[in-house]
């Protein structure tokens, strides 16, 4: 008999009916909820492009059964912003081209919020710190850094207006 799990994904309350409660909240958000910007690299949270905050902590979802998120509020790269608002990190990263195949991007983006939520400042090293647990299969790190360190300066500059 199916089991009903609720949570907040995006600021919108979601609740999903599910036969097995071990179903990884990746699939759930790609399967259930249609929210394909998640992506599925190694299932094996080894990668990172499955990254997702949860309760603002950025955290591997391919593995990570729904049962455990009941409750908490989820942040998926499409509640960063959109093609019409990007978020400060997502104009970053078109202006400075940080990436070739993207795939890795989505997760890199949250691991990178989570950083600058907290460190608004980061240096080259917490940055590189901050996305250690993100593998980009097409070394586009130099890019990538470039645009979270534009991205902090941007978000620094609108703070102080
Ligand atoms: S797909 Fe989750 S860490 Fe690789
Ligand atoms: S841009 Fe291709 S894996 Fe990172």
């Amino acid at each position: 008999m199916p089991k009903t799990f609720a949570f907040s994904v995006n600021g919108k309350p979601v609740s999903v009916s599910l036969d097995n409660e071990d179903t990884p909240l990746l699939d759930v958000l790609r399967n259930e909820l249609g929210l394909m910007g998640t992506r599925f690299g190694c299932g094996l949270e080894q990668c990172g492009c499955c990254m997702v905050l949860i309760a603002g902590v950025p955290e591997k979802c391919c593995a990570k059964p729904v049962w455990s998120v009941a409750g908490k509020d989820i942040i998926t790269v499409e509640g960063l912003g959109n093609a019409a608002r990007p978020h400060p990190l997502q104009q970053a990263f078109i202006d400075e081209q940080a990436g070739q195949c993207g795939y890795c991007l989505s997760g890199i983006l949250i691991a990178a919020k989570a950083l600058l939520d907290s460190n608004p400042q980061p240096s080259r090293a917490q940055i590189a710190q901050a996305l250690d647990g993100n593998i980009c299969r097409c070394g586009s790190h130099n890019r990538i850094m470039r645009a979270v360190e534009k991205a902090a300066a941007v978000m620094r500059a609108g703070a102080r207006l």
